[in-house]
């Protein structure tokens, strides 16, 4: 490149954060239906992992779309536009020594590996958070569901726009089958077996 911009090196590095902070930095990327439970579970898992002491921040739609993003809508382009930007900047997150955790509905598979590539292999954990249609649907929290079935909203994620489940995904959480208790449990064992976070003291 011949912009004129120096990558600088930080003395202070991922490695170090992450000895200061007592556990490893990760992206944990929720994926699911509107109203499957992302926002929710990100942020009781947060609530979890900060009690214990470890250094956390969500991202969703209340603090990218309004901001970040707020050009963006809903379209294919759009949506793979937002998951893009919401990639890049957990990577500084996780970069900084953090657990990111990302609640957004990102329904194209194509994107969300994209995202998974800006991290070394292992960095970057797919948590699906499984829910019928159906079931979003009767809970349909924000209304959005029946004025999309009205055809008022265009492009609906699992109405009118695809919604492509993940293949592999490192963790799957039902949050149909289970209580959001019995999935934060869940997620926290994950963690702990996986050595990122230090096993709970009994
Ligand atoms: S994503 O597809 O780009 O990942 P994102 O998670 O940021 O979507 O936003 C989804 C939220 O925006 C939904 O939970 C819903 O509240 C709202 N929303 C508004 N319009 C749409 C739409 N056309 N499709 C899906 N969600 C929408």
């Amino acid at each position: 490149m011949d912009n004129n911009i120096v990558w600088h090196h930080a003395t202070v590095t991922r490695d170090r954060r992450e000895k200061l902070n007592k556990h490893r930095s990760k992206l944990l990327w929720f994926t699911g239906l509107s109203g499957s439970g992302k926002s929710t579970l990100a942020h009781a898992l947060e609530e979890e992992l900060h009690q214990r002491g470890c250094r956390t921040y969500v991202f969703d739609g209340d603090n990218v779309r309004h901001g970040l993003c707020r050009d963006l809508g809903f379209t294919v382009e759009d949506r793979t536009e937002n998951i893009r930007r919401i990639g890049e900047m957990a990577k500084l997150f996780v970069d900084a020594g953090v657990i990111a955790l990302t609640a957004f509905i990102s329904p194209i598979r194509e994107d969300r590996d994209r995202a998974r590539g800006l991290f070394p292999h292992g960095d970057f954990l797919e948590v699906y958070v499984k829910c019928s249609l159906e079931k979003c649907e009767a809970r349909d929290v924000k209304g959005l569901y029946k004025r999309a079935r009205a055809g008022e909203i265009p492009e609906f994620t699992g109405i009118s726009s695809p919604y492509e489940p993940p293949v592999n995904p490192e963790i799957v959480v039902d949050t149909e089958l289970d209580t959001l208790q019995e999935s934060v449990e869940q997620m926290i064992k994950a963690l702990e077996e996986r050595g990122i976070i230090p096993n709970r003291v009994v």
